[in-house]
């Protein structure tokens, strides 16, 4: 079992999820978000936002990272950090707290914006009673 993460840790998901946002496509919001994962093994994933022209199919910096992870066969969730460009942090949407939920139902969930302001959650604050994995596969 992994203790619990380190200050370091966060520093290194922080660095990485403001790094992301320089990546973002978001010719349509301008809204540039970054976020980064960090998983199971120890490992960092980042993602950035990824709009559309068709906006529906608008995909989410935390659900880039995550997904990112799984696709290089990660399949724990331990932290989170998302990072806006804005004075206030911004919380992960609907979508993401599910999609944080299937492979980070304890994953801590960090906020980080332009200010030194911040917002440290988890994520069973953030969706309680989630619906998850244990609905379907178990009896
Ligand atoms: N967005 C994220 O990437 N993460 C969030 O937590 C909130 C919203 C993106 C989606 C879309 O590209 C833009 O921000 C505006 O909603």
């Amino acid at each position: 079992m992994p203790g619990p993460i380190t200050l370091s840790q966060v520093r290194r998901l922080e660095k990485a999820a403001r790094t992301a946002a320089g990546a973002s496509y978001s010719p349509y919001s301008k809204f540039r978000v970054g976020a980064a994962v960090l998983t199971g093994s120890g490992r960092i994933f980042a993602g950035c936002n990824v709009e559309n022209a068709s906006y529906g199919l608008c995909n989410c910096a935390e659900r880039t990272a995550i997904f990112s992870a799984v696709a290089a066969g990660e399949r724990r969730i331990r932290a989170v950090v998302v990072y806006t460009p804005t004075a206030a942090p911004t919380m992960p949407c609907g979508a993401c707290r599910q999609v944080i939920n299937e492979f980070g139902p304890e994953a801590l969930v960090i906020s980080v914006c332009d200010s030194p302001a911040r917002r440290k959650t988890t994520l069973p604050e953030l969706l309680p009673g989630a619906f998850g994995p244990g609905d379907l596969l178990k009896g």
